[in-house]
């Protein structure tokens, strides 16, 4: 029995659920040398499958190759070990150029990688347990595998998956409606790990999603999961990452809207769509479904795009982010045309508790 413990920080717990649930299939453990640079440089792991976004496990621990490391959560539970079959040292800078185009350290993902350092021990896991989260997130958990029970127990065959970081305000609920227009299923998919600061904290959202579920989804047609994994703003190489992940929970389908996992002006506004012309979606596992930016227009009394709408900029409602935020934090509700009555009344009611 090995002595070496390891507690994993709040990103590393969320890689180790994902590779501990099936999110991350194919990969079984962090990944070594040959896996870090063909990611990097080809977006493939060393078996050749494709994998945008390198999932290591960096750290200063003292070990050796042969080494059992039981690993525990960044809040102490015991969840399982890694079995070190290497240690290495990646390239940050590089790792940074290649999956973030930038090695700009006010990414907030670039920042995340260069504050991990380079050195990293790589292997197969053992998964004795999951993390623990909240009861407003377990009572929406599912695996991957429960989640593709659940489809295929409704009956779906054609399930469209979408991702989010954000409440789900009018533009959101529009994209999601119009793509399953033509699908058997809508799979609300809220990211739930570590997020940057600034954006609104999941247990906060998750109230967004639940009061829509119970006013304006239909239910027999939506289900509301969780996705226990961190942000990368890694933009197009993470909406790839969203996608594979999608697929493993079942989805047929993966809405890319405007600037898909972007932070601040890292990416152009289509490019997360554009890197899917790159794959084989057959290869991929799940088809893209591609949206262009959308608002609401007055003239046309609806939510639209500039692909349906054909009238001027005066006549589209557009709210900034920080216009958003400054108007959520003055207890201001932002017009029913950019969002929901019933989910700025939560997000007003947070900013409020927060100060
Ligand atoms: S993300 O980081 O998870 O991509 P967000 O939660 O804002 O951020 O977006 C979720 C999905 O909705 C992404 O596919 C994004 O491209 C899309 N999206 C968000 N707002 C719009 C909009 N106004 N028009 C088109 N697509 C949008």
């Amino acid at each position: 029995m090995s002595e070496l413990a390891l507690t994993l920080s709040e990103r590393q717990t969320a890689d180790f659920e994902m590779i501990g649930n099936g999110g991350f299939a194919p990969l079984t453990g962090f990944q070594g040398s040959e896996d870090w640079r063909n990611v990097c440089g080809q977006m493939r792991t060393a078996e050749g499958d494709y994998w945008p976004i390198p999932i290591t496990l960096p750290t200063d621990l003292e070990c050796e190759v042969g080494d059992v490391v039981a690993l525990s959560s960044d809040e102490g539970k015991p969840l399982g070990r890694i079995n070190v079959n290497e240690i290495f040292e990646r390239d940050v800078k590089y790792e940074a150029e290649t999956v973030y185009g930038t090695t700009d350290e006010n990414h907030p993902g670039v920042a995340a990688i260069y504050e991990e350092g380079n050195r990293c021990i790589a292997g197969p896991l053992e998964v004795d347990a999951l993390p623990d989260h909240e009861e407003a997130f377990m009572r929406r958990y599912r695996t991957p595998a429960e989640t593709r029970q659940e489809f295929a127990d409704r009956g779906w065959k054609k399930i469209v998956a979408f991702q989010t970081r954000n409440p789900i305000h009018r533009a959101h609920e529009y994209l999601t409606k119009a793509a399953l227009e033509t699908c058997d299923g809508l799979f609300i998919h809220p990211l739930i790990g570590k997020t940057k600061p600034g954006d609104i904290p999941a247990d906060v959202r998750m109230r967004c999603y639940e009061v829509l579920m119970e006013d304006y989804y239909p239910n027999d047609r939506v289900v509301l999961g969780v996705k226990p994994a961190k942000m990368h703003y890694a933009g197009p190489r993470e909406a790839v990452l969203h996608a594979i992940v999608r697929r493993n929970y079942g989805a047929t389908h993966f809405i890319v809207g405007r600037d898909h996992a972007g932070a601040g002006d890292y990416y152009g506004t289509y490019d997360a769509q554009q890197i899917f012309e790159t794959i084989d979606i057959d290869e991929l596992g799940i088809e893209p479904l591609m949206f262009e930016h959308t608002f609401w227009c007055h003239e046309c009394e609806g939510l639209a795009s500039g692909k349906t709408c054909p009238h001027d900029a005066e006549s589209h409602l557009f709210l900034s982010g920080t216009k958003v935020r400054e108007m959520l934090g003055n207890g201001e509700e932002p017009p029913h045309e950019f969002s929901r009555p019933e989910v700025a009344k939560i997000l007003i009611d947070a900013y409020k508790e927060d100060n």
